[in-house]
């Protein structure tokens, strides 16, 4: 068994992300050696009846929005900091801080050089709290690793301009995933 694997065995066994919560686990899928690693919010209710993160239309339009940078689901790995359905709300902070216990773990794991934080909890989580729509399409270096900070799909779906700023997110986005994949760091 992989060290990603076991971690989501941690994750389907964790007594703390149930909670409360409803549904499967979703620990997040993709190349567990993965260069580029998206940082969601939540699963959603699909995604918690099958344990698959992003497949509802917030995971269609960020599989349009990877191919439309020749990048495929597989080739980068998909996760959020939440691992369980909150329900139709946001995740509180209490949830955000346990399941970035298990998001450090995966992060250990797969040791991506590019991080992309899909709206204000990954931001939250990872960097600090921000309005996402200051920071969107901004890059961060921290610890070796570029954070390049976009919307939450599922904003994009809501509003049609913030659909069109994502979609130029990922043109830049494009220009940094060649960066990534080569990416030496010397400090
Ligand atoms: N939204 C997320 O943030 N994560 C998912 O897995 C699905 C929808």
């Amino acid at each position: 068994m992989t060290k990603l694997e076991k971690i989501a065995r941690e994750i389907r066994n964790c007594k703390e992300c149930k909670k409360r919560t409803s549904g499967r686990a979703v620990p997040g899928e993709g190349n567990p050696k993965a260069k580029i690693l998206f940082v969601g919010e939540a699963p959603g209710k699909k995604e918690a009846e099958t344990g698959k993160p992003f497949i509802g239309r917030s995971g269609k339009l960020l599989t349009q929005l990877l191919n439309s940078i020749k990048l495929g689901r597989n080739d980068v790995f998909i996760t959020s900091p939440v691992k369980y359905y909150p329900g139709m709300r946001t995740p509180t902070d209490k949830e955000i801080d346990h399941g970035k216990i298990h998001l450090l773990k995966q992060i250990g794991a797969i040791r991506p050089t590019l991080i992309v934080l899909l709206g204000g909890v990954a931001h939250k989580t990872l960097i600090g709290k921000v309005k996402i729509s200051d920071v969107h399409g901004k890059t961060l270096k921290k610890d070796k690793v570029i954070y390049f900070s976009t919307f939450h799909p599922a904003a994009a779906l809501r509003f049609p301009y913030i659909k069109e700023l994502m979609k130029k997110d990922f043109k830049k986005l494009e220009r940094l995933k060649i960066t990534a994949t080569v990416a030496i760091f010397k400090q």
